[in-house]
């Protein structure tokens, strides 16, 4: 089934060189905390380059539930009339968030110390994710969560009316869990402190601060202590999303693993906490260079060329870089599909509850596609076939999940024979433009 409507079942076929400038969208985590926090601030902020993608729309759709005003203005531009921190209203109907993990985790912590009740669901995919990471924490503020079974969706919370400051440990490397418990202490009288053994995206702590939050951090021998003062006036911001480094991730992969292939991916967020991907692609010998760097709002930007890597190598990738890189394993496990040798990576058990186990997808679609891969709970190794070794020919389950079906779209353009997905429709939560995109560099990627 698709997220919204009938499945779209796609095939890819081996195509000639990918060659062009590919330009991708807005940053998928940027786009949410620009909405979020645009309604938390007083007035109006502007926001260009949003992310247009399902997930994001879908935020956008929520905010005007809890009463910010969220406005497009075409081209990219959307402008969002926030109603400050705690002035969130009570919303009629049941919030959906759709596919979105991010937007439901960081809504529930933003409303979670604001006396309303609120009742969440999404699709599928995520009403089967875990919330209890979230409602525990939620709990310490005196939010109270009634859920279904294992704190799943459909869940109610009931904002706390006397919310305490927390001092909180992410007991597992989430950036949406420390984001959730920052955006719920913004409400919260005093310090929220919380601590993360390993760093993860800072979006949101830099965001905080951009928007006047008092936000300190500190590297300690605990991890990263995050500090907030809460119940800030913020104020509102004018924000250019910058492009999104895991969409980039498509566009540079299929352009190492594809003969001939020289494409160019202007405009992508270096953030270290977010650019795992491209040093390891690197480290396996890939001919991915970064051109014009340059530094755009306080973070490293760079123009991206890919070109076709005969010569690549599987590597161990390091488990500790995985929190940089976890949404970009499935296309990872594409490329090592090609290079000599095994891609091991350890360190990865998040993947068992992104939009799907992401681990079980990958393997069950690349071994019906003539890969070998093996897996444990938190780590699996490709076993690669080196360029061109890779048969296809299978079709592949995707479970709603956007990632997933790109990765194995990226992998039909290199194989010897087509590869199909059962849906495609999850693809427009967060790279609406694939098709066409992905088209005009020179790919065969079609709905049949
Ligand atoms: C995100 C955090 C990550 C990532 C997701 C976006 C965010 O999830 O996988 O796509 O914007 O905070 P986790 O917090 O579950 O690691």
């Amino acid at each position: 089934m698709s997220s919204h409507g009938a499945p779209i079942p796609m095939t890819s076929s081996k195509c000639g060189p990918l060659k062009g400038v590919a330009h991708v969208p807005g940053d998928k985590s940027i786009s949410h905390r620009s909405l979020i926090l645009g309604a938390m601030s007083v007035g109006e902020t502007r926001i260009t380059g949003l992310l247009e993608g399902q997930d994001v729309l879908d935020t956008g759709k929520a905010m005007r539930a809890f009463g910010a005003g969220v406005t497009d203005l075409g081209g990219g531009e959307w402008a969002v009339q926030g109603v400050g921190v705690g002035g969130f209203a009570e919303p009629e109907g049941v919030i959906d968030c759709g596919n979105s993990g991010t937007g439901v985790r960081l809504i529930m912590g933003t409303m979670a110390t604001t006396p309303i009740t609120a009742t969440f669901t999404g699709d599928a995919s995520l009403n089967g994710r875990p919330m209890g990471r979230i409602t525990d924490p939620l709990a310490l503020f005196g939010t109270q969560a009634y859920g279904r079974k294992g704190g799943r969706l459909p869940l109610t919370l009931v904002g706390a009316a006397d919310p305490m400051p927390v001092r909180y440990t992410v007991p597992m490397p989430s950036a949406q869990v420390k984001s959730a418990v920052l955006l719920a202490g913004l409400n919260a009288p005093g310090q929220t402190v919380v601590i993360e053994k390993e760093a993860t995206r800072d979006h949101t702590e830099r965001m905080l601060s951009g928007f006047g939050a008092d936000i300190s951090v500190e590297e300690t021998e605990e991890g990263r202590v995050i500090t907030l003062n809460g119940q800030p006036e913020l104020k509102p911001q004018t924000i250019v999303v910058p492009r999104d480094p895991s969409s980039a991730a498509f566009p540079v992969c299929a352009a190492l693993i594809v003969e001939g292939s020289d494409v160019l991916v202007p405009n992508i967020g270096l953030n270290p906490t977010r650019a795992g991907l491209f040093t390891t692609l690197r480290e396996m010998g890939a001919n991915l260079t970064y051109e014009n760097e340059r530094e755009e709002g306080g973070e490293p930007v760079a123009d991206l060329r890919a070109k076709f890597s005969p010569d690549m190598k599987g590597i161990a990738v390091p488990p500790e870089r995985a929190a940089s890189m976890i949404d970009e394993y499935p296309i990872l496990s594409v490329v090592a599909s090609f290079a000599e040798g095994r891609t091991y990576m350890a360190g990865v058990k998040e993947l068992r509850v992104k939009e799907s186990d992401r681990i079980d997808a990958m393997a069950v679609g690349l071994r019906a596609n003539g890969v070998d891969v093996d897996e444990t709970e938190d780590s699996w190794t490709v076993h690669g076939m080196g360029p061109g070794g890779v048969k296809g020919g299978a079709t592949c389950a995707t479970h709603l999940d956007h990632r997933i079906a790109m990765s194995f779209m990226c992998l039909g353009m290199a194989t010897d024979h087509p590869v199909m997905i059962d849906d495609g429709g999850a693809i427009a939560t967060s790279f609406p433009i694939f098709e066409d995109l992905m088209g005009g560099l020179g790919a065969d990627v079609a709905r049949r």
